[in-house]
């Protein structure tokens, strides 16, 4: 490439992504913390970038990409801030050239101890219980009071083993649970033994976990992987951690599961139309929930902005971003 590229940062992130694409290019960022463009000004803002920093907020679209693809200079590759990319179309994406990169690995362990709070927090009410008590309620020890489920000795089933699963798995061992696991692809039997994690049909993996967590990328055939039918399996005791994305759940079954006692709790940082919840999960007191914060320690978080930072570097420098998800493009 010649010249200093142009590179457009879309949110807010940890400050020591900056210096980094500073040194080769010019940086045109969105400085105001919290803000999220909405997609008519990321259209308006983005074309004309040779690189676009990109975060899960920004809706990287066909239309978009091809509107990038149109300016001067001509993009060349989107760094998503993020291990799951499912808020840009790839395969427009490699049609027209452009390098997608992502941010795997880094937050696997921080992910996992958040699906592992969140299975806590749930099971033992945690939320429920803080709220009774500042709103002055707590009149002293009950026997009945705030009585939750179990997480030792109980059985996880994973629904997804990959990076965050295995972690999820190994955070579990230590409470003495069982771990079931699903995956389209089973590992081999050595994995298995090292992990302790036993391969069942995912009808089976429901059936008989007391916790479900779900840990597989967003793609068409996840796409409501959980509906009525599989609350239908679960026990009425089960209880769902989402820590993955939002539409691998079907919301408004998950909310009729829980009205009717199919299943008895569910702990959630992830929902199918984020920002907004379902309405009726915010007046629930067993359902636990989170703004999308599973990676959200800021040691991982600057991982993550440096590793975005680190794929544009070497996109630059004509090497081989380390984290490409298109290396078809490369030629
Ligand atoms: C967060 O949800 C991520 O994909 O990194």
């Amino acid at each position: 490439m010649t010249g200093r590229p142009k590179i457009l940062v879309t949110q807010k992130v940890p400050d020591p992504a900056y210096p980094l694409l500073a040194e080769i290019g010019e940086v045109d960022a969105n400085m105001q913390e919290g803000s999220i463009w909405p997609y008519e000004e990321l259209l308006h803002r983005g074309p004309n970038h040779d690189y676009i920093y990109s975060l899960l907020t920004d809706n990287i679209d066909v239309h978009f990409l091809e509107a990038c693809a149109a300016g001067t200079p001509r993009l060349k590759m989107v760094a998503n801030m993020a291990v799951g990319y499912n808020n840009i179309d790839v395969d427009a994406a490699t049609r027209l050239g452009i390098a997608v990169s992502n941010t795997p690995g880094v937050l696997s362990d921080t992910t996992a101890d958040l699906a592992f709070a969140l299975l806590m927090a749930t099971a033992r009410r945690i939320p429920e219980a803080e709220r009774y008590l500042r709103a002055g309620k707590y009149k002293g020890w009950g026997p009945l009071l705030f009585c939750g489920a179990e997480v030792h000795n109980a059985t996880v089933g994973l629904i997804g083993a990959g990076r965050i699963g295995k972690i999820v798995a190994k955070r579990a061992s230590g409470f003495d649970m069982k771990v079931l696991y699903y995956d389209v692809y089973r590992m081999s039997s050595e994995d298995e033994a090292t992990y302790q994690m036993t391969y069942l049909p995912m009808d089976d993996v429901l059936k008989q976990a007391d916790f479900i967590s779900i840990h597989t990328p967003y793609m068409p055939s996840t796409h409501h992987l959980i509906g009525e039918r599989e609350f239908g399996l679960m026990k009425p005791s089960a209880i769902l951690i989402n820590t993955a994305r939002g539409p691998i759940v079907d919301e408004k079954a998950l909310v009729k599961a829980l009205q009717a006692g199919t299943i008895a709790g569910a702990g959630l940082d992830v929902f199918e139309n984020e920002p907004a919840v379902e309405p009726e999960l915010l007046t629930m007191e067993n359902v636990v929930i989170l703004p999308h914060i599973a990676s959200a320690s800021l040691k991982t978080r600057t991982l993550m902005a440096t590793m975005a930072s680190d794929n544009i570097v070497a996109h630059y420098h004509g090497q081989r971003p380390p984290n490409i998800v298109n290396p078809e493009v490369l030629g």
